[in-house]
């Protein structure tokens, strides 16, 4: 491995550089999967494809999240979700043969995985991929996703993290016995709230040591625990101001962590909508948007809040008169909304779009575009833009969902990417062969050296 460890400052250096990953969705609304130059959400073509143009412009990373359980709308799979997605760590390993250097990072929970078992498969991609893992940590800790498991909705919220922690460190005990001057692997003992385990680890260390460790969650508590343990963070702040403000945040939790300013990287959520000029790229956005929301899409998206079947009202007219059926909007399951006062919300809409004069899908639009994460422009405003970002330190990078699959990227890779390069904010070939090195992270610590004391939750 080419890297070392820097000394470890209290005070945050940029690096004046960016990197890009990119997010392939499989429940949003924000890729477009109803156009004609639409692909599949599900053919491994359409992974290979973005893959392999991210890899042709040095993106660091291929990311994809995790759906443990199709969202469901007044008792069916919602309308919009039942593509689904695939396996993240079946088509990682599969897209590990057909690239060579992108980093290819896993989202996984912790609330409804094994330790031992997840450490044991991460491992595994690792070993197949050269060094390229990584593992987005999140905790999913919610009822309507544990009911998919014998272990249904177990986990009180407040818990989360702890159990999180406990994993994590318990994962990187294991990656961290397999060479030992005793033997070649080392049992791992962990006696705890949550997990009891009694494992040796079963594979040696890949390329780059052990997978590299992502996070994403942004509550406090969430974010102490990246400070502590991640390597990267997944953030949900992409917009100049916020993203300076999440950095001065995160730095000073890494800190208090006693792991210094620069230990963990950020790479926001972010949509790029460009072409040659601005004008060109407004249209352009106008277009995206269109399709992204269509009819059907803002009339499902109404009804996930109403409760109740809206087909009869027109896409193109006012929000729907009648009320909610529901005091709480629970009856769409995973929507990660319900807890909203579904009546007063609809007041509060209602109000909005006639403020606004706003038809249901130009509001259902407004809603749904990721305004904060949205660079539209020119290629060279944008990268003057994202040169700002590096010049700061704002972020390390952005994590890029492509609006269209699978040719979203190439817009970005043919012509943002050398405008990027041009500036000296963008590498210009990959720093290693590993994760690790492309994004240039220090070696890790041996868990039982950074963990004074091993968590006990
Ligand atoms: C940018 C971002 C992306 C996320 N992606 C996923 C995902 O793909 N799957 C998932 O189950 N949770 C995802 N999460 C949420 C995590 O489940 C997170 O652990 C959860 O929000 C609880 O943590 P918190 O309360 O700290 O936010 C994501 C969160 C953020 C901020």
């Amino acid at each position: 491995m080419t890297q070392h460890n820097r000394a470890k400052s209290d005070v945050f250096q940029p690096t004046g550089q960016i990197q890009f990953g990119v997010f392939f969705q499989g429940v949003n609304s924000g890729t477009i999967w109803k156009a004609a130059e639409s692909g599949s959400q599900t053919d491994f073509e359409s992974f290979r494809r973005i893959a392999q143009t991210a890899e042709r412009g040095l993106f660091a990373a291929f990311f994809l999240g995790e759906g443990l359980r199709l969202r469901e709308h007044l008792g069916r799979p919602h309308a919009l979700d039942v593509v689904g997605r695939p396996d993240a760590q079946t088509m990682l390993a599969a897209l590990a043969s057909v690239t060579r250097n992108i980093g290819l990072v896993a989202t996984q929970n912790t609330t409804y995985n094994d330790p031992a078992d997840l450490a044991h498969r991460l491992a595994s991609l690792d070993l197949i991929s050269g060094g390229r893992a990584a593992w987005n940590i999140v905790t999913t800790d919610n009822a309507w996703t544990g009911a998919n498991f014998r272990r249904g909705g177990y986990l009180d919220h407040a818990d989360r993290y702890r159990h999180a922690e406990a994993f994590v460190e318990t994962a990187k005990r294991i990656w961290d016995s397999w060479e030992t001057p005793a033997g070649p692997a080392r049992r791992v003992l962990h006696e705890g709230q949550h997990y009891t385990v009694d494992v040796t680890p079963r594979l040696p260390r890949s390329a780059q040591y052990r997978p590299v460790l992502f996070q994403a969650g942004d509550s406090p508590e969430g974010r102490n625990f990246a400070a502590r343990q991640a390597d990267v963070i997944f953030s949900a702040h992409p917009k100049f101001d916020d993203a300076v403000e999440f950095r001065k945040d995160l730095v000073e939790r890494s800190v208090a962590a006693g792991r210094g300013a620069n230990a963990v990287q950020i790479m926001p959520a972010s949509e790029f909508i460009l072409a040659a000029t601005a004008q060109e790229a407004a249209e352009k956005k106008e277009w995206v948007r269109s399709l992204q929301i269509g009819p059907q899409q803002a009339i499902a998206y109404l009804e996930q809040f109403w409760g109740r079947e809206l087909s009869a009202y027109d896409p193109d007219g006012p929000l729907p008169e009648i009320d909610p059926v529901v005091e709480e909007t629970s009856e769409t399951r995973g929507s990660g909304f319900h807890g909203a006062k579904a009546r007063q919300l609809a007041d509060q809409w209602r109000a909005e779009a006639k403020d606004k004069g706003l038809s249901i899908r130009q509001f259902v639009t407004s809603k749904t575009a990721r305004i904060d994460a949205t660079f539209t422009g020119s290629y060279t405003a944008v990268a003057d833009h994202l040169a700002e970002y590096a010049r700061t330190g704002a972020v390390d990078g952005f994590n890029i969902s492509p609006w269209l699959v699978p040719t979203g990227l190439d817009d970005i890779v043919n012509h943002l990417v050398p405008e990027l390069q041009e500036r000296g904010v963008y590498p210009t070939e990959y720093g290693g062969s590993t994760l690790r090195e492309n994004l240039g992270l220090d070696a890790p610590v041996r868990s039982s050296d950074e963990a004074a004391g091993a968590v006990r939750a």
